[in-house]
């Protein structure tokens, strides 16, 4: 395919309506400010895939806080300023714009989060991370969609290919690894024979990088619609020790992923089951490092100890002649994705079906009678209001108690 300098009409086509107008006038107020302003990154990339997108990269050459504020004004729409790192996003129907100032950003030391300064365009696009990634459009009256592709991106994004921009790219910032694997799946691309040798040798860049940074890139990857791809790539490049010496990404992890997004259809599996299902083989000591390194969220957190609980309970919940009662009991209170996780890991039909029926019947079912009735009934406040009421749950479980009156029964012959 011919080489494309312009893309105003992927732009119109592809973007919906007023999204296009929105940009339209803020060239506008740039160009009127002496600044120039381009579309970025992800968007630009996906516009000549022919994707839509609908999260907005901007960058201005001039004060991103400052513009952002007058084009707010102008369309009257909702702002957000990051003052630390002169961001700023604007909400514009629901579609979400972020607008950063064109920077040129220099590492002193690798892993370091980058110095920066205010720069051109070019600059801008020079620390990008892939050439399908670095690319611009022009978003001025005069040059409204006029791309501006430094690094072949165009010609990556033909030749399917993930490529860095320069041999450092991977010491700069290590957590592009990750993300070299995510587009490389995402796209069924291939990552680049160069970059491949570069990605290999800096892989041990990844220590120096914050359990908080890998823990957003892990997110990225869990939201992707098959995050087993990476994660398959990553063991077969040595990566998944990284996140944990034992953890594998196999083709039992890729099977339960698939099974994960069964269960949760339509919607898509919570990062909490995902990471319920990769730890699942974990020691109980073994999660805790993956949680603290990680810094994971405390649902998330109680996702994985949970799971290790369950786990442990499923030689008895395995046993023949288990009451209803007794499913309840070993199952009640766990965390919703741990129970997810152990239905799909259980490699019993027996558990299987328990912890189904535990999730669809079981958890609902509540005796009809309260504590103030049974002190109606007779019973003195105190322990034996607690023991009655579960006398009367067990009942309900097991089937013999389906009506109020059956439950009143019962409590007369405890009486
Ligand atoms: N970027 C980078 N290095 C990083 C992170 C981001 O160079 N470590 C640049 C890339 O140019 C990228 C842009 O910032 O395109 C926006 O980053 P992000 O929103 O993470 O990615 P998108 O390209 O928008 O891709 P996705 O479809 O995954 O959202």
């Amino acid at each position: 395919m011919p080489e494309i300098n312009n893309i105003a009409d992927k732009i119109s086509k592809q973007l919906p309506l007023q999204l296009t107008a929105f940009l339209k006038q803020a060239g506008v107020t740039a160009a009127a400010n002496g600044e120039g302003l381009y579309l970025v990154g992800g968007v630009v990339r996906n516009l000549l895939l022919g994707k839509s997108n609908l999260d907005i990269d901007l960058v201005v050459e001039g004060d991103a806080i400052a513009f952002s504020q007058k084009l707010a004004d102008e369309a009257g729409c909702k702002i957000t300023t990051h003052k630390r790192f002169n961001t700023a996003n604007i909400d514009w129907y629901g579609w979400s714009i972020d607008i950063t100032s064109a920077r040129l950003e220099s590492y002193s030391h690798p892993g370091a989060l980058p110095d920066v300064k205010p720069g051109s365009i070019e600059d801008d696009l020079l620390r990008r991370d892939f050439t399908i990634n670095a690319m611009a459009a022009g978003l001025s009256p005069q040059g409204f969609g006029r791309l501006i592709d430094l690094y072949s991106g165009q010609k990556d994004l033909e030749s399917r290919l993930i490529r860095v921009l320069h041999d450092k790219s991977f010491i700069d910032d290590s957590t592009r690894i990750w993300r070299g694997l995510r587009y490389e799946q995402r796209l069924n691309f291939s990552i680049e024979a160069e970059t491949l040798r570069l990605l290999k040798r800096d892989i041990d860049g990844l220590d120096g990088i914050s359990g908080d940074r890998i823990r957003y890139e892990l997110e990225c990857i869990l939201a992707e619609k098959q995050p087993e791809k990476v994660l398959q790539r990553a063991a077969e490049l040595g990566l998944m020790v990284k996140l944990h010496p034992s953890l594998e990404g196999d083709g039992w992890l890729a099977d339960m992923f698939t099974r994960a997004r069964k269960l949760s259809s339509p919607k898509k599996p919570s990062i909490s089951l995902y990471m319920a299902l990769l730890t699942y083989n974990l020691e109980e000591g073994e999660k805790e490092q993956f949680i603290s390194y990680l810094k994971l969220p405390g649902a998330i957190a109680q996702s994985l100890g949970d799971s290790s609980i369950i786990k442990s309970r499923m030689p008895k919940l395995a046993s023949a002649g288990l009451k209803k009662s007794d499913v309840y009991h070993l199952l009640r209170g766990y965390n919703r994705d741990a129970l997810k996780a152990s239905l799909i890991a259980a490699d019993s039909e027996a558990v299987h079906r328990s912890i189904q029926l535990y999730m669809d019947k079981l958890c609902n079912i509540k005796p009809q009678l309260t504590g103030n009735n049974l002190m109606d009934m007779g019973i003195p406040e105190g322990p034996q209001i607690k023991k009655m009421l579960n006398k009367l749950l067990d009942a309900r479980l097991n089937g013999e108690a389906k009506t109020q009156k059956e439950e009143e029964r019962l409590v007369k012959e405890f009486l």
